[in-house]
């Protein structure tokens, strides 16, 4: 069992594709649910922002930030296969944006949700 957990975060540390990423979050969250992750998307959780305010919905286009106006490229990995390659700058911009739109840090199984949704965006 402790072996299996080390297989297990090697896997995370080393995550190329999102599919892996998933794996990875859904081993420590528990299964993913794409319907929950697209209402997490969507909604505001008490302040001024949905993820949905920078990166619309579905996120499978060029966006703008609300604030900067900077172009955001889709977040789909569908539309955009440099997204959720690289577990450290997903984890980075995961830390920062959860906590614009929810005041915390997104837990693991509402990082697994939002994924496995945009997963299914094509
Ligand atoms: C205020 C604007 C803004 C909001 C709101 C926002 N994001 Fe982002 N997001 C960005 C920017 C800017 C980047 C980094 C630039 C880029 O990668 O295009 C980014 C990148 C990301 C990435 C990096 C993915 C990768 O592997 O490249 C994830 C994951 C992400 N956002 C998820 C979310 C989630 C989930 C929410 C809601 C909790 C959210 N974002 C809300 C602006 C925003």
């Amino acid at each position: 069992m402790i072996f299996t957990g080390v297989m297990v975060l090697a896997n995370i540390t080393f995550a190329a594709t999102p599919q892996e990423l998933l794996t990875g979050y859904e081993a420590k969250s528990g299964k993913a649910l794409a319907s929950r992750g697209e209402q997490f998307f969507n909604a505001k959780h008490g302040k001024e922002w949905s993820c949905a305010s920078c990166h619309e919905s579905p996120p499978n286009h060029d966006t703008k930030h609300i604030v900067t106006g900077k172009l955001i490229k889709p977040l789909s990995p569908f539309h955009n296969a440099a997204r959720f390659s690289d577990l450290a700058k997903a984890e980075k911009w995961f830390k920062r944006n959860c906590n614009d739109v929810l005041g915390r840090e997104c837990s693991t199984q509402e990082k697994a949700d939002v994924l496995s949704w945009l997963i299914t965006i094509q």
